[in-house]
C-alpha cells in the first residue's frame, strides 16, 4: 500500500506540531479510503479485506489518540464541542463495525463506502477547525510529544478534504448523532 508509511508532518526537534500531525493523519486515512473505494470498485475480495483491516487499525488507533491525549484537555474549555467529537466517534465506530462485518460478508456496497467516507470527511473537518487549532496553540511539550508518539510509536520519543456533497440522497447508515459542522 504505497504512502502508508510516509509521513509527511514533519516533528520539528521536541515541538512536534499536533495540527500538522492530526491532518496528515488525516490525509493518510483519506488516501487509504481511497485505496479501499478502488478495491471495492474492482470487486478484488481479497484487497478489499486487506486494505479494510489497515484502514480500521489506524483510523481506530488515531480516535484512541484524539481521546488520550486531546479530548480530556479540550473537553474542560469546550466541553460541548468536545462531546460532539465524542459522539461522532462512537458513531464513526459503530459504522465501522456494521462495515466490518459487511466486507466479511462481501456484502459492502460501494455507495455505502462513499457515504462512510462522507462522514469521516465531515468529522476531519470538524476537528481541524476547532479542536486541531486550539491544539496547536495549547498543547505544551509533554502533550505534543504524546500525540505524535501515538501516532507513530516507532519515532523517536521527543519532545482537506471537502464535506459530503450536500443533497438529497440521505445517508444510508441514518443520521449521525449531532449535527454535522464541517473524523
Ligand atoms: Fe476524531
Ligand atoms: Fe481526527
Amino acid at each position: 500500500m504505497p504512502g502508508l508509511e510516509q509521513r509527511p508532518a514533519r516533528m520539528q526537534m521536541g515541538t512536534p506540531n499536533p495540527q500538522e500531525l492530526l491532518r496528515s493523519d488525516h490525509s493518510c486515512l483519506e488516501a487509504l479510503f481511497g485505496e479501499l473505494l478502488e478495491d471495492f470498485a474492482d470487486g478484488h475480495q481479497g484487497e478489499i479485506r486487506s486494505t479494510w483491516t489497515e484502514f480500521e487499525r489506524r483510523l481506530l488507533a488515531h480516535f484512541e489518540n484524539e481521546e488520550l491525549f486531546i479530548l480530556p484537555l479540550f473537553e474542560r474549555v469546550n466541553p460541548e464541542e468536545a462531546a460532539a467529537v465524542r459522539a461522532e466517534h462512537a458513531w464513526i465506530r459503530q459504522l465501522l463495525s456494521e462495515l466490518g462485518v459487511g466486507v466479511d460478508l462481501h456484502l459492502v456496497r460501494l455507495e455505502l463506502a462513499r457515504d462512510f467516507i462522507g462522514f469521516l470527511r465531515a468529522h476531519a473537518k470538524r476537528e481541524e477547525v476547532l479542536m486541531y487549532s486550539w491544539a496547536a496553540l495549547t498543547l505544551d511539550a509533554t502533550a505534543r510529544a504524546a500525540v505524535a508518539q501515538g501516532l507513530h510509536p516507532s519515532a523517536p520519543n521527543q519532545g482537506e478534504a471537502s464535506p459530503p456533497a450536500a443533497g438529497t440522497d440521505r445517508p444510508r447508515f441514518g443520521e449521525p448523532p449531532v449535527a454535522r459542522a464541517g473524523f
